[in-house]
């Protein structure tokens, strides 16, 4: 006995001096990290006393030995602190703070050819992140990576937010099932999503939402994604593990390294608090800073467009319905116009005419250019040459009207996924643009990836679409990238990318069975956890069959809702995305649109749930104006916003946009009802949403009262 004890004791002390512990600033957080008698790398994660994470593998397979799976000895391990406020060129807040315990966890695999690696771990107030490290070193320098071998091992069989794992798309709708119920093949037949490249039935993607059965919620993502492919996460749905699966180029590799390098952060995000996980900046504070000298140039921004109109059948992109053209070949100027052409002269200039009338800074105009006659579905690699318009579209003269009237034309570029396309002409298009007064662009990658065999997902791609962003800042230019990878907060490096779509967007309502009215009480907790999404709000003509008759085609939405999503939806780059004559009949509602703003000193999020209902305030950058905007999914609730976030010693105006009390997303749509109150600090506002409905309301100083005379 005495012997066993003994035993015990050596044993005990043995691990306790390979496991290694790390605690968060307010220690609410405690990470363990080890090594097995394998020499294989764990780590575990505990939040309030309760296991979050289980002891989970960690390491990558090389396609050559020595790989960095397992046979590590550990070299040394230093523990660091940070705590500091950083500025962000626009955010949902003036000043962000960044603290952490740091633990660099120093590894060696011996032998012939020694080979190290770190793997360091930030622990933060809201959850850890950790990245793999390769410094420079002899037997390291050019590697594949072939798998990474990284686990999140679940402590319970958490419900969890889910869309299919894929390598081309994220644009499919979140089901709700528990993590051992995971069935992601029931989902990617979306008939609706052009690209789709499917994994397996156990393969979702990230960011994941999660919450436990005693109420915690856990987030799952990865930061800083650069040079690197993404990550999505493979269940093994009986011992509830989550396996990090990277997306693979042409040769099943990964990634392509040259040390020295390191892998994006690994985040787990974590809060008994659901309005917690919305407030966390974890991601941001895991990217590098801003790499640009000059960010003067870079403006968050309000912007209608000719697009909803091509998304609803009213026009066309194409000017012609001829086929078979060849981008260099093709008589482009005598060509047969279908007379359904959407970007004409006199439609851009009465959109410039409504946006500066409106004070909005942007007209998006989408089809201007040739090449949509044969644009997708055939992976075509010279698609479009982004300088020359259609014969109906008149690019010097529409710069100077929009100059004349302060409103800038958005440029449009379409790559149908032709990658190699777009970087021989990158700095051309960029060059026209400049010279033509257009200081933003949105970019789209619909199709399949050329070069052939890549992935929307894949590092290649991931590379390219920080290229293009470098690249649009040598001409000061902004980007909007529409079917993208996910973002991963790498919008702090390179504040011109404003915002990108990267998940089902609002046009999704236009022409397929569209998203049910959950779904964007989800995309705050799941894509935008990443980084700020053009979902294109705003609609308010919400009955579709007026432009498709007899299609049941649907929005899940009361107006409403369209209003409070550009509160509760954040982006520095906001459309409203409807036609400009469905808002020329609503003025007053549309007064919301025109007030809300779209960059913010503070950010309160005070009520959430995910799948359920957001609530969320917002205070003007600069400005003593607020915002509020609640949402709700199929189910009516009374949202209640306590106004302790506003100065005291004043009353201010609050207008409040609402659902009217019989609105409903599917049978009463469109009616709401506006009404205006004096309110002071600590005031209680309370609001009825309608099923799958919403309330928008604005808060500002009274205007002076004109005397009468
Ligand atoms: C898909 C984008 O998401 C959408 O906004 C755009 O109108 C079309 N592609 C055409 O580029
Ligand atoms: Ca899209």
């Amino acid at each position: 006995m005495k012997q066993f004890i003994l035993l015990f004791v050596s044993l005990v002390l043995m691990s306790g001096l390979s496991a290694q512990d790390l605690n968060s600033p307010d220690n609410n957080f405690q990470l363990t990290v080890s090594l097995n008698d394998q020499g294989i790398p764990f780590y575990s994660l505990r939040y309030k006393e309760q296991d979050i994470l289980k002891a989970g593998r960690l390491g990558l397979k090389l396609s050559k030995e020595p790989s960095l799976d397992k046979g590590f000895e550990m070299v040394s391990n230093n523990k660091n602190s940070k705590k500091e406020n950083w500025t962000p060129v626009w955010g949902e807040e003036k000043s962000i703070q960044n603290q952490y315990n740091e633990l660099e966890w120093k590894l060696r695999r011996s032998g012939d050819q020694p080979i190290e690696m770190i793997i360091r771990f930030r622990l933060f107030n809201d959850g850890l992140g950790f990245r793999y490290e390769f410094p420079r070193q002899h037997s390291l320098a050019y590697f594949d990576v072939m798998d990474e071998l990284t686990q999140f091992a679940l402590a319970g069989d958490h419900k969890v937010w889910w869309i299919p794992g894929d390598y081309d798309t994220n644009e499919y709708s979140y089901t709700n099932t528990r993590i051992s119920t995971i069935n992601a093949s029931e989902k990617t037949n979306a008939q609706e999503i052009f690209a789709r490249s499917p994994i397996g039935n156990d393969v979702v993607q990230t960011p994941l939402m999660m919450k436990s059965d005693n109420g915690i919620y856990i987030n799952i993502h990865e930061a800083g994604l650069v040079d690197y492919s993404a990550m999505q996460l493979r269940a093994e749905k009986d011992r509830l593990i989550l396996n990090a699966m990277l997306v693979p180029d042409p040769l099943n590799v990964k990634a392509h390294l040259q040390t020295p390098c390191n892998t994006p952060w690994r985040t787990i995000i974590v809060s008994d608090d659901a309005r917690r996980i919305l407030m966390s900046r974890m991601i941001l504070n895991l990217n590098e800073p801003c790499k640009f000298k000059s960010t003067s140039w870079i403006k968050p921004q309000k912007f209608i467009g000719i697009w909803w109109d091509m998304h609803v059948g009213k026009s066309t992109w194409n000017y012609s319905d001829t086929t078979n053209l060849k981008l260099k070949d093709a008589k482009w100027s005598s060509l047969k116009a279908n007379g359904k052409h959407g970007a004409t002269t006199a439609r851009t200039k009465k959109l410039i005419d409504f946006a500066s009338r409106n004070g909005f800074d942007g007209v998006l105009v989408e089809g201007w250019n040739i090449g949509w006659e044969d644009w997708f579905g055939m992976m075509k690699e010279d698609v479009f040459d982004f300088v020359t318009p259609y014969p109906d579209f008149n690019v010097k003269e529409l710069s100077k009207y929009a100059r004349d009237h302060n409103v800038r034309i958005i440029m449009h570029h379409e790559t149908s996924a032709s990658a190699t396309n777009y970087e021989r002409r990158m700095d051309t298009a960029f060059r026209f643009m400049k010279e033509n007064g257009y200081n933003s662009v949105k970019t789209g990658y619909v199709g399949r990836i050329i070069p052939r065999g890549e992935h929307h997902d894949g590092q290649w791609m991931v590379n390219h679409y920080v290229r293009v962003v470098d690249k649009a800042k040598d001409y000061e230019i902004m980007v909007d990238s529409h079917e993208p990878v996910r973002p991963t907060g790498v919008h702090r490096t390179y504040p011109n990318w404003l915002a990108c779509e990267a998940a089902r967007g609002n046009e999704f309502n236009a022409w397929s069975e569209g998203s049910p009215p959950e779904h964007e009480t989800i995309l705050p907790f799941t894509r935008i956890m990443g980084g700020p999404m053009d979902y294109t709000p705003g609609i308010f003509k919400i009955k579709l069959d007026t432009y498709r008759p007899g299609s049941t085609n649907k929005m899940h939405t009361t107006l409403c809702k369209q209003l409070a999503l550009y509160v509760t939806m954040y982006s520095p780059l906001q459309m409203a995305a409807d036609l400009i004559e469905n808002y020329e009949s609503k003025m007053d509602a549309f007064q919301f649109i025109k007030d809300v703003a779209v960059d913010w000193d503070n950010t309160w999020v005070l009520e959430a749930e995910p799948g359920d209902f957001i609530t969320t305030a917002r205070k003007a950058k600069g400005k003593n104006e607020f915002f509020i905007g609640a949402i709700t999914d199929e189910n009516p609730r009374e949202a209640v916003a306590t106004l302790d976030f506003i100065p005291s010693g004043k009353k201010y105006e609050a207008t409040i946009y609402a659902d009217a009390p019989d609105a409903h997303w599917d049978h009463n749509p469109e009616k709401y009802v506006i009404t205006k109150q004096l309110v002071s600090k600590g005031d209680v506002l309370r609001v009825k949403l309608a099923p799958g409905g919403g309330a928008a309301i604005s808060i500002k100083e009274p205007a002076p009262a004109v005397r009468k005379k």
